[in-house]
């Protein structure tokens, strides 16, 4: 690919992410290879190139859910969770907070839940031996399954917290319902002491957020970046210090902005907002964090410094404990 004076590799460069759903980093390969294992056919989620396809996000969310359906033994996000890690350490990511779904670990049952997240939790204490990448867990349940799942992946959150299991929040459909209606779920997890996100403002604009700053309470937004409707609602944001998980390759890719330079993230960054930078679902998105950093880099010249300025920014929101904070800062500086 071409690219310009400002577009240097910045492979090596020390990457914080906040927003990456785990399944949503599966390579499509091992997805097909664990299907062909188990015998499952699921090739029409498939282009002929081996990519994942689809049109639009709704078909986004189903395609999602047939890949991380043959997903269904601890031992599947064992080596999903090394997958990804890998690709994340291989773009120079130091630290990755991954959204884990119990209605996906063996459908919110608590047991099932404890053993996927062991397996998970194995191959990340791996990852950080072998490529020295460190991860922690958001809970996450699914906006469309409903409240009432979304209690169950709640309390498996709650029952879980711990070093390693550091927030609650909820992806999924946007549209489906109001932030409101899980409001029982996220009330609970922060009794339980867990850092709260949701995805707000990716499709269902600024109304979205402000339900999510009330009703939720949440300290960071997936996305937030259609808080830029309302002026008024940016400067409440900012002066709640809410950070916003911001992917800008995901958004283009669903068409949400037509185009990397006609993504909000520089304005809000300018106005003062607190941007981070994410993947989301980097195979699905056909993106990677040394993509997301390179298009930013061509669009609003972004060198070094700012994503050491935004990097910083994330560690300061990451839902890690401080000692880890110190450590991420320390290596931002060093690498
Ligand atoms: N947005 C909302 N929900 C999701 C996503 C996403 O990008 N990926 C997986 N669940
Ligand atoms: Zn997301």
């Amino acid at each position: 690919m071409m690219s310009n004076h400002n577009s240097m590799n910045n492979n090596n460069d020390p990457k914080i992410e906040l927003h990456l759903h785990l399944e949503g980093g599966a390579p499509p390969k091992l997805i097909r290879q664990i299907s062909k294992e188990k015998n499952i056919d699921i090739s029409g989620i498939f282009s002929q190139d081996g990519h994942y396809i689809f049109r639009d996000f709704r078909q986004f969310l189903s395609v999602y859910e047939a890949a991380t359906s043959v997903l269904t033994s601890p031992n599947d996000f064992y080596r999903l969770t090394k997958a990804v890690l890998e690709q994340s350490a291989q773009n120079g990511v130091i630290y990755t907070e991954a959204f884990l779904s119990p209605d996906f670990c063996g459908g919110s049952d608590m047991a099932a839940w404890r053993d996927h997240l062991a397996a998970i939790e194995e191959a990340a204490t791996e990852a950080r031996h072998e490529w020295g990448i460190t991860m922690r867990g958001i809970v996450t349940c699914i906006r469309h399954f409903g409240p009432q799942k979304a209690k169950n992946a709640a309390l498996c959150a709650a029952e879980t917290a711990n070093e390693f299991i550091r927030g609650f929040g909820m992806g999924g459909d946007e549209t489906f319902g109001t932030q409101g209606n899980y409001s029982y779920s996220f009330d609970l997890a922060r009794e339980a002491g867990l850092k709260l996100t949701t995805h707000a403002g990716e499709w269902g604009g600024a109304e979205s957020i402000r339900q999510a700053t009330e009703d939720l309470k949440v300290e960071r937004l997936g996305h937030g970046v259609q808080v830029i409707e309302d002026l008024s609602l940016v400067k409440k944001i900012i002066e709640k210090d809410i950070t916003l998980e911001v992917c800008p390759g995901s958004n283009v890719a669903l068409s949400i902005f037509p185009n990397i330079k006609s993504h909000p993230i520089a304005k809000l960054r300018e106005m003062g907002v607190k941007v981070t930078v994410s993947t989301d679902d980097p195979p699905f998105f056909h993106t990677t964090m040394c993509q997301e950093y390179e298009r930013l880099t061509d669009a609003f010249n972004w060198e070094q410094d700012d994503f050491k300025e935004l990097n910083k920014a994330a560690v300061s929101a990451a839902f890690c404990d401080d000692e880890t904070k110190v450590r991420l800062l320390k290596e931002l500086d060093t690498k």
